[in-house]
């Protein structure tokens, strides 16, 4: 099996059970981006917890108008950074976050950079304490939405399909 054929196939397995995928209640950061290569967007929810002393990622989770690649790479990376610091996290490039998919095809790099930008986005305002959960909409959906527009929701995939 070629690399670009085995990355499909994890890719493939990572889309049949997305991991952390939806909104996180009681975030303490939110980070979201768009890509300007594609139009896609994408949301990163990230929790903390104290262990040891240190202040490591909880749980972190995801929302996305984004490619099957954005979806699977954000899977991986949400696993990748549960009880990292924000600095071990940040350390962490698209390329890192993507690993456990395998090396990405070139065409494909910029959805885990997609994915990258989130996260950034999340811890980054942490460090500056410019963070602030309330100021945002909680939902991509909403962030779309104008004041008086009926909710439209797009389903993705599921995970019984
Ligand atoms: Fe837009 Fe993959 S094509 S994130």
């Amino acid at each position: 099996m070629g690399t670009e054929e085995e990355f499909r196939t994890k890719v493939e397995s990572a889309l049949a059970q997305p991991k952390n995928l939806g909104e996180l209640e009681d975030a303490d950061a939110v980070g979201t981006v768009g890509s300007s290569e594609c139009g896609d967007m994408l949301r990163m929810w990230v929790k903390f917890r104290d262990e040891g002393g240190r202040r490591v990622i909880d749980r972190a989770t995801f929302q996305t108008f984004g490619c099957e690649t954005a979806i699977a790479v954000a899977s991986v990376a949400t696993e990748l950074i549960t009880g990292k610091t924000v600095e071990e996290a940040l350390n962490l490039d698209s390329q890192a976050l993507a690993a456990p998919l395998g090396p990405l095809p070139p065409l494909k790099i910029h959805c885990a950079q997609l994915v990258e930008g989130a996260l950034r986005s999340a811890l980054d305002p942490i460090s500056s304490k410019q963070a602030d959960v309330g100021a945002v909409a909680p939902t991509l959906l909403q962030s779309f939405q104008g004041d008086g527009v009926a909710p439209k929701k797009v389903v993705l995939r599921t995970s019984h399909e």
